[in-house]
Formats: C-alpha cells, sequence, structure tokens
C-alpha cells in the first residue's frame, strides 16, 4: 500500500506551487496526498516567513502535529519553505520535527524521509543559485482543475529593507522557457483554462540559453517575450502574473498585454507607501511619481486594466505625514482591491539592523484601519464603475451565497455573479454588469 502524505500550505501563491512540487517528487516514491492528518505517513508544512504571525501560525500547527506524533509515534513531521533557516536551530536545540527542508532542497526529500530514525533529524537547508525545479510536473492543488501556477522564476534580488525573501529564498533565478511553455501546455491538454506566472519580480525575467545549447544557443528571453509564448498557446488559455515591480515593469509588457486578449488585464503592482521618505529607506528602486506616472501609462496603455497592491503601515519612523502621503496616493490611484499590512520587524533584514521598529502597535494598527477604510471606498467605486460594462468571465461554480447562480473572474480579477442555468466550470461567458457590492459585480447573461 502507498504511503501517505499530509501537506499545509502558508504563505503566497509560490508557496503553493512549491508544495506541488514536493507532491510530484513525494509521488515519485510511492507517497499519495491526503488531506486527512490522521491517516498521514508524513506530516509537512510548507511555511511562510514574511511576517511574524504568519511564522506563529506555523509554531501553533507545529504543536498540533507533534500531538499527532504522540499518539502515532512512526509519524514523520517535516517542516519545508521559508521558515527552514530558522526552524534548524531550533530543531537541533530541542529535536521538535523530523525533517527540515529549505526551498531548494525539495528533490533531496525523498532520501531524507527514508533516513529519518529517531534521534536522527534531517536537515537541508542550503540555498542553490540554479535549483528551477524546471523538469519536475507539480501535482496540481487546484480544486476545479481550471487554473494553475506555473513558476518562472525562484528567489529575489531586491534589497527590500523589510523584506526576508532575499534571505529565505535566495537569489534570483529564471527557468527555461521552453519548459514554462511546455508545462503551460500540458496543462491546457489537460482541461486547464488559466495559468498564473510567478515570481517575486517578473519584470526581471531574463533567460540565456546555456552556452553548450545548441538548439537555442546565443538567445534570450525577457518577460514580455515569455508573456507572449505563453499567450500563443491559445487564445483559449487565459494567462494571468504576478507579482509587478513598479519601476521595472515595461512598455513592452504592456503592449504585449494590449495585444493578447487571453492576458488578463489585471495587474499587481505593490506600491508599500505612498511617502518619498519611507520608500527610500523601504529600498524601494522608485518615487510617487514614479509610481503615479506608472499608473497612468497602464491605464493608457491596457484601458481598464484591473490594479491591485500592497502596503505597509508604520515602518520604522513614518511620520503622520508620510502616513497622509500612503492615504492620498490610495485615493489618487483608486485601486481595485489590496492587501495592506502592519509592518513587522524580520530578523536579518537591513531594517532590522539599520532601524528601529519606533511606531507604537496602536499607531500601526489605527493607520492600518484607516487605509483599510479609505481603501473600502476607493475599490467600491471601482466595482461600481464597472456597471453597464460587458465582460469575459471564466466560470469557477456555482456563487458561493447564491447556488443557482453562477460564478467567476473577469480578465480584470473582479469576481462576477449572474443567473446561469446554461453553462459550466470552464466555460467563457459574456456578461453585462448590473450593479455592484464592494466585492462582487452582479450581473446578467450579455
Ligand atoms: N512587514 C509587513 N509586511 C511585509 N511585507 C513584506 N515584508 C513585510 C514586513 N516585514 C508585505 C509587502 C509585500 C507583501 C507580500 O508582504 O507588502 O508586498
Ligand atoms: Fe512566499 Fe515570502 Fe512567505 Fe516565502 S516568506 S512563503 S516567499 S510570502
Amino acid at each position: 500500500m502507498n504511503k501517505k502524505v499530509y501537506i499545509e500550505t502558508y504563505g503566497c501563491q509560490m508557496n503553493v506551487n512549491d508544495s506541488e512540487v514536493v507532491l510530484s517528487i513525494l509521488q515519485g516514491v510511492g507517497y499519495e496526498r491526503t488531506t486527512d492528518m490522521g491517516e498521514a505517513d508524513l506530516i509537512l508544512a510548507n511555511t511562510c516567513s514574511i511576517r511574524e504571525n504568519a511564522e506563529q501560525r506555523v509554531h501553533g500547527r507545529i504543536d498540533v502535529f507533534r500531538l499527532e506524533k504522540k499518539k502515532r509515534p512512526g509519524v514523520i513531521i517535516g517542516i519545508l519553505g521559508c521558515m527552514a533557516e530558522r526552524l534548524k536551530d531550533k530543531l537541533l536545540e530541542g529535536r521538535i520535527v523530523d525533517l527540515v527542508a529549505g526551498p531548494d532542497a525539495y528533490r533531496s526529500l525523498p532520501a531524507m524521509v527514508a533516513a529519518v530514525t529517531p534521534g536522527n533529524p534531517q536537515i537541508e537547508v542550503q540555498l542553490s543559485r540554479t535549483e528551477t525545479y524546471d523538469d519536475i510536473t507539480p501535482v496540481r492543488m487546484d480544486h476545479n482543475g481550471l487554473s494553475a501556477y506555473i513558476s518562472i522564476m525562484r528567489g529575489c534580488n531586491n534589497c527590500c529593507s523589510y523584506c526576508v525573501v532575499p534571505y529565505t529564498r535566495g537569489a534570483e533565478r529564471s527557468r527555461d522557457p521552453y519548459t514554462i511553455v511546455a508545462e503551460a501546455r500540458d496543462v491546457f491538454s489537460k482541461g486547464y483554462k488559466e495559468v498564473s506566472l510567478l515570481g517575486q519580480n517578473v519584470d526581471s525575467y531574463l533567460w540565456k540559453a546555456p552556452e553548450d545549447c545548441p538548439e537555442h544557443a546565443g538567445e534570450s528571453v525577457s518577460f514580455a517575450q515569455l508573456l507572449e509564448m505563453v499567450a500563443l498557446i491559445s487564445p483559449e488559455l487565459r494567462v494571468r502574473f504576478s507579482t509587478s515591480y513598479p519601476s521595472d515593469i515595461t512598455d513592452e509588457v504592456l503592449f504585449t498585454m494590449a495585444k493578447y486578449e487571453n492576458v488578463c488585464n489585471h495587474i499587481h503592482f505593490p506600491v508599500q507607501s505612498g511617502s518619498d521618505v519611507m520608500l527610500e529607506k523601504m529600498r524601494r528602486k522608485y518615487t510617487r511619481q514614479w509610481y503615479l506616472d506608472r499608473v497612468a501609462r497602464i491605464r493608457e496603455i491596457v484601458p481598464d486594466c484591473g490594479l491591485t497592491t500592497d502596503v505597509i503601515a508604520g515602518f520604522c519612523g513614518e511620520s503622520e505625514q508620510d502616513h497622509q502621503d500612503t492615504l492620498s496616493l490610495f485615493e489618487l490611484v483608486k485601486f481595485d482591491a489590496a492587501f495592506m499590512f502592519a509592518y513587522s520587524e524580520r530578523p536579518g533584514t537591513l531594517a532590522s539592523k539599520k532601524y528601529e521598529d519606533d511606531i507604537p502597535q496602536d499607531v500601526k494598527t489605527r493607520r492600518l484601519n484607516e487605509i483599510i477604510e479609505l481603501q473600502g471606498r476607493m475599490g467600491f467605486i471601482r466595482y461600481k464603475e464597472q456597471i453597464g460594462k460587458t465582460l469575459k468571465v471564466l466560470v469557477e461554480g456555482p456563487s458561493k451565497k447564491t447556488p443557482d447562480e453562477l460564478c467567476g473572474r473577469a480578465g480584470n480579477y473582479m469576481m462576477c455573479v449572474w443567473p446561469d442555468k446554461t453553462h459550466k466550470v470552464g466555460d467563457y461567458v459574456e456578461v453585462t454588469v448590473i450593479d455592484a457590492t464592494p466585492a462582487t459585480l452582479i450581473c446578467k447573461l450579455a
């Protein structure tokens, strides 16, 4: 009988895709996935370090896993992903888990799992300059069989002072575009209708053919070119991508979006702050004005482009004026949606070494709430602006609230619901927007 692996995933879409890679590697040595921890031989948590509360949640889960191991001592507990490096020491001290594997160590998992014996934990956290797992076909976790994540690069070469990612995931490397296209073709042939190309900073994607590659000698591929290669697979395959870095996104990418109807008109465009003082301290490589100019250019080249963002409230030394600058930027841009966070100091980052985390928690919370409140109003305005428009939507399934209605996202990433008895999951449907709530477009068939 096959052994069973149970995996919990925290953090970003790239981590979800990493879990899919892990499942594929473990399947290769006879493991089968289970969603019931109680029957698993191997319990894994693929972890996130981005904010302190992400780490705390994982610690809580490790306690739960250890209870399970008390009941069934043969179970192997493993920690994967971004927390691996830091957990390594704790593990050595306390013998908390059996296995710790960093984001570039997943090929070693079969050997590590086989080598675990009581009192003999296995650890590999070394980061790689070349690993992209490009030959591994991820085991998809999307329940609909509709939308697949494809990592196009790993690591990050930016040095945002607040961010732990360069330390947890290492240096940036771009994956061979031909393996990306092959993977996208493969999921499309299996019925998937959407691929999301993932990277910490997709605009710095750059692949150079290895010198010993006769087929593609001298060739290099930029992100805009990759986007086009994937878009050309089929007009029936939607292409999304994330994340774009404000100073790196090129007009070429925007023109490619405008040229291909199946490249979705949505850009996730993290601003982080509306204040030049904060942006500089955060080591973001753009100014407020540069950001606003890029937004204008996006809206010029890709009309009706959906725009979402990330923002941090209460970074080191943030004054009331800096905070007001963030609010005014949100008012000017009117994002469709935003991920909004209070600053959380991460060990090892430049900010943790150079700046004091000096904004009191209650001030951070108040500022965050002000941003959330403002964004709620701005997002609602953006949604109401869609009334009267006709949008092409990919059907995801029945609406959660009204089961006789269908739901699905438009290209701009807004969720639509409409009464429909004829279409099914995976169909493309044209709908006309008749009303809006702050996060949903109420539609009818066009
Ligand atoms: N504290 C709070 N938020 C952070 N982010 C990254 N690092 C931190 C931190 N130390 C946010 C950024 C990033 C998103 C993924 O998480 O907004 O874009
Ligand atoms: Fe993803 Fe960053 Fe969390 Fe790692 S730390 S899982 S890269 S969000």
